[in-house]
């Protein structure tokens, strides 16, 4: 039964003190996408945002894990958006500001296809700033972003207010 695996996930929701730095309260989904039911919750959780749907975008690196298993279940392909110097040939790339510093992003080359409908999905939502490199890069690449499908979102941090005009789904907010 799907919402006792919700709570199940819930309860699974580690909290890492001063991870990766002093004063930041670091989420960590890793026990809940160890265990079978958890997983499965917030994998349909986030499958269910946006049905119409034809490519799904995974972020590294826990993105990677839940994005795979949401473009499966929702019939799409799934594409790895990178963090700099891990790909082949790169289509595009985006600078942006992170919660604490800075980063980048690559979109994979022979991915996105202009027109594409595509679903942004990663573990956690914070200052928003991942989720709109990545979709920036979609953008680059032709595609369009019909939503973006997180895990969990941090609501004092602003990302969805960031993201305005974005479909954000969360499955658990904090
Ligand atoms: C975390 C998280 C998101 C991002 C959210 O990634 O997995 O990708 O931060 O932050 P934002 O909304 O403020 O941009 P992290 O930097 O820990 O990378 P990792 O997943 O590779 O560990």
């Amino acid at each position: 039964e799907l919402s006792g695996d919700l709570e199940r996930a819930w309860r699974l929701m580690r909290e890492v003190p001063d991870f990766p730095e002093p004063g930041v309260l670091f989420r960590d989904i890793s026990p809940v996408l160890a265990d079978a039911e958890a997983f499965r919750a917030v994998v349909y959780g986030l499958a269910r945002t946006a049905p119409d749907a034809d490519l799904v975008l995974g972020i590294e690196a826990r993105g990677f894990l839940l994005g795979a298993a949401v473009a499966y279940a929702c019939g799409t392909g799934i594409v790895g958006v990178r963090k700099p110097g891990k790909l082949p040939a790169v289509a595009h790339r985006v600078d942006y500001d992170l919660e604490y510093g800075q980063a980048t992003l690559e979109l994979p080359e022979g991915t996105v296809a202009p027109g594409q409908r595509v679903l942004v999905v990663d573990d956690v939502l914070a200052t928003g700033g991942t989720v709109a490199a990545s979709s920036e890069l979609v953008r680059q690449a032709g595609g369009e972003v019909v939503g973006a499908a997180v895990a969990v979102e941090l609501a004092a941090l602003g990302g969805r207010e960031r993201l305005a005009g974005l479909n954000v789904h969360a499955v658990f907010t904090v």
